[in-house]
């Protein structure tokens, strides 16, 4: 049948384009997995999953390709912290670039969370390394200085979240500029990741430290630091509960996603957005990364959150198991600096979902 043949390949190749279009811009995530062999010597052209602007951001750059390598590390055991009793758990594949396999190929809430998440993180590693001095072209923020109002010195070396900030910008973002701002999702990814990156700036906090005799604190030297990335995960949690379903609309010309219950206000940048609605993630569809839930454990004193049995269960059931835990306990300060604690055996009671 000649006039099938068109048919069939044009729509290949928009699903084709459709693939590429959704799947591509997370795959740097991938690098958690890909040793790198020193830092400043990326082995670009061996890297896969990112995009050709990503391989440009990694020669030119090269030094801060190990803090995305940890970037993507960070957002992958966040995601699995904070989504531990979800029914969908941030599970990953064993195989190919693509991480968490093809649930964050449509425009969810858990794709607004894991971009968010790792927009953040990249954010965060990067800055870090500044810090640190082990980035050549960054170090802390030394405009931070002088005497504050509350009496104290400030140290000179600030987190300069500037750097990571716009590092985060130009790497984690590159594949939606590539793509072209008119697209619902790349709108959505941009917002996203803009969220994230804020999550920090939002939380940042000032350490100090004292000095003087023997602790007294006469002088005291204060420096900004970023939250740590389990604060950032929980801000961001938050916001992954309370996401606002969008879609794309013009105004003035301008394609912008708007919220589609059209009582609520325009998002603020620090809210995530997501596209289409999540499936319930109950029954196991492994090609899509879907494990199911038979055999999660759950939280069984919850009631109706998300993270509830009968939530997370999917209705179907949970046994509840003891299990003994060893924790430390009766613990005494002893003169001077120590704790001393005994362990004590204790039984908590273990639920999971009927397998
Ligand atoms: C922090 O980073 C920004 C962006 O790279 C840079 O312009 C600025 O000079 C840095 N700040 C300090 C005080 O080092
Ligand atoms: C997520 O859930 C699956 C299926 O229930 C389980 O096999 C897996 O170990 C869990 N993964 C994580 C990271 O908790
Ligand atoms: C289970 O849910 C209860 C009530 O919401 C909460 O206080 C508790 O911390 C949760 N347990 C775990 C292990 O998360």
């Amino acid at each position: 049948m000649p006039g099938v043949c068109p048919v069939n390949s044009s729509l290949q190749l928009l699903l084709l384009l459709w693939a590429t279009h959704n799947t591509m811009a997370t795959n740097w995530l991938s690098l958690a997995r890909q040793p790198l062999a020193r830092a400043g010597t990326a082995p670009c052209g061996r890297l896969r999953g990112l995009t050709a602007g990503q391989l440009g951001v990694c020669r030119g750059r090269g030094e801060f390709m190990e803090s995305v390598r940890k970037g993507a590390e960070m957002t992958i055991d966040e995601c699995q912290h904070q989504f531990r009793y979800r029914r969908w758990n941030c599970s990953t594949t064993t195989r190919g670039v693509s991480v968490f396999g093809k649930v964050l190929s449509q425009g969810t809430r858990e794709a607004a969370f894991v971009y968010a998440l790792g927009a953040a993180a990249v954010a965060v590693a990067v800055t870090r390394g500044c810090s640190r001095g082990e980035l050549q072209k960054c170090g802390c923020d030394r405009k931070v200085r002088g005497v504050s109002p509350e009496g104290f010195q400030w140290s000179g070396c600030s987190d300069n979240l500037s750097y990571g900030v716009a590092f985060s910008q130009s790497f984690v973002d590159e594949p939606e500029r590539a793509r072209g701002l008119s697209s619902g999702r790349s709108l959505m990814n941009l917002h996203n990741n803009e969220a994230g990156r804020k999550a920090i700036l939002h939380n940042m906090r000032v350490e100090c430290k004292c000095h003087g005799v023997s602790g007294s604190c006469e002088l005291r030297t204060c420096w900004k630091v970023m939250p740590p990335f389990r604060r950032v995960g929980s801000v961001l949690k938050d916001r992954f509960d309370g996401a606002t379903e969008a879609r794309l609309s013009l105004v003035g010309g301008r394609p912008v996603l708007l919220p589609r219950d059209t009582l609520l206000k325009p998002p603020s940048p620090r809210d995530l957005l997501y596209l289409v609605p999540s499936p319930d993630f109950c029954q196991p569809d492994p090609p899509h990364g879907i494990l199911g839930t038979r055999g999660r454990r759950c939280n069984g004193t919850s009631r109706l959150a998300p993270d509830a049995c009968e939530v997370v269960c999917c209705g179907l059931g949970f046994q509840t198991g003891r299990a003994e835990v060893v924790q430390r306990c009766s613990c005494k300060f002893s003169w001077c600096c120590s704790v001393r604690c005994q362990q004590c055996r204790n039984i908590v009671l273990l639920h999971t979902c009927t397998e």
